[in-house]
């Protein structure tokens, strides 16, 4: 083979390398698509948390704390966490005392859940998990008093809808807490993490005040806001009251092993370990 050819076919596999690092590594699939970012997780969800090394007083002193402070004044607060991995954010704010609410995790790997519900088995009476995409949130409208989606946003197909939708489902006063992806690889995410002005203003453009934007850990900045309106609603609520087809909209009743919609025909079982698989419809 000519030397020239050789060059090109060992600059060909350089370029190919960097694009696979560059989409699968960096990017964790976002760019090819949510198939893609599930699968990755579901494949590496037994190690994650190993991987993460979370350390406990931080998840305490940056989460944990402060999110159950802002909820005090709500007697029994219902909180969303979207994209909840291994149930991080529900561990951190159950182990604050004085935290009396619920929690529902919702994520889009099956494979993440499954070890969520390992993970968080000493809160299991207060906690509620859903296989579901961020994308579409299937709640009713001003349920949550906090809606919280950590490390997430950027995996989203598209941010700023997914914004939207965290902040249609949150009442009025109710809290939330974001992080946006910053530093050297962010630059390699446009379009999924944003400089910290850019992310500023296009929460400004959600009925959103209080914006408060920290440095968090090396690669995000995490981000608190209030809802704008007059307080109302909020506490824990049934689930047939809150929860809504991710398809029509309809409300849901609740069966022996499902919940079944009252608008269309699905239905959305409730598996053996408790996670509602809503994305995977009867
Ligand atoms: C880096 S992990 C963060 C998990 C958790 N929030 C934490 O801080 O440890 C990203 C999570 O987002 C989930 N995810 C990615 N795309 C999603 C989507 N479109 N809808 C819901 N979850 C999604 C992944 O399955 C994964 O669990």
């Amino acid at each position: 083979m000519p030397p020239l050819a050789i060059a090109l076919l060992g600059l060909g596999a350089v370029l190919l390398g960097l694009v696979l690092y560059w989409q699968l590594i960096v990017a964790e699939g976002t760019y090819l698509g949510p198939r893609v970012v599930t699968l990755m997780y579901d494949w590496s969800a037994g190690a994650y948390d190993r991987v993460k090394r979370f350390v406990p007083s931080d998840e305490q002193w940056f989460l944990g704390l402060p999110l159950a402070r802002c909820l005090a004044p709500t007697p029994a607060p219902l909180v969303l966490d979207v994209a909840t991995g291994t149930g991080r954010l529900p561990r951190a704010v159950f182990r604050q005392p004085p935290f009396r609410g619920r929690v529902i995790g919702l994520d889009l790997s099956r494979g993440m859940l499954r070890q969520a519900v390992r993970r968080t088995a000493q809160f299991a009476d207060r906690l509620t998990f859903v296989w579901q995409g961020a994308s579409c949130l299937p709640f009713q409208d001003e349920t949550f008093d906090a809606v919280t989606c950590l490390e997430a946003l950027e995996f989203t197909p598209d941010p700023r809808q997914v914004l939207e939708e965290l902040v249609r489902v949150l009442r009025p006063g109710g809290i939330l807490l974001v992080t946006n992806r910053v530093g050297r690889d962010a630059k390699l995410l446009p379009g999924r993490a944003f400089p910290p002005d850019a992310f500023e203003r296009m929460l400004g453009e959600l009925p959103l005040e209080q914006l408060t934007t920290r440095s968090w850990q090396v690669d995000y900045n995490l981000v608190w806001a209030v809802k704008t309106g007059e307080p109302h609603g909020g506490g824990i609520q049934p689930l047939e009251e809150i929860l809504r087809c991710p398809v029509c909209e309809s409300r849901l009743e609740r069966q022996a092993d499902n919940f079944r919609c009252n608008g269309c025909p699905r239905s959305y079982p409730i598996a053996e370990d408790g996670v509602i698989e809503m994305a995977k419809q009867m």
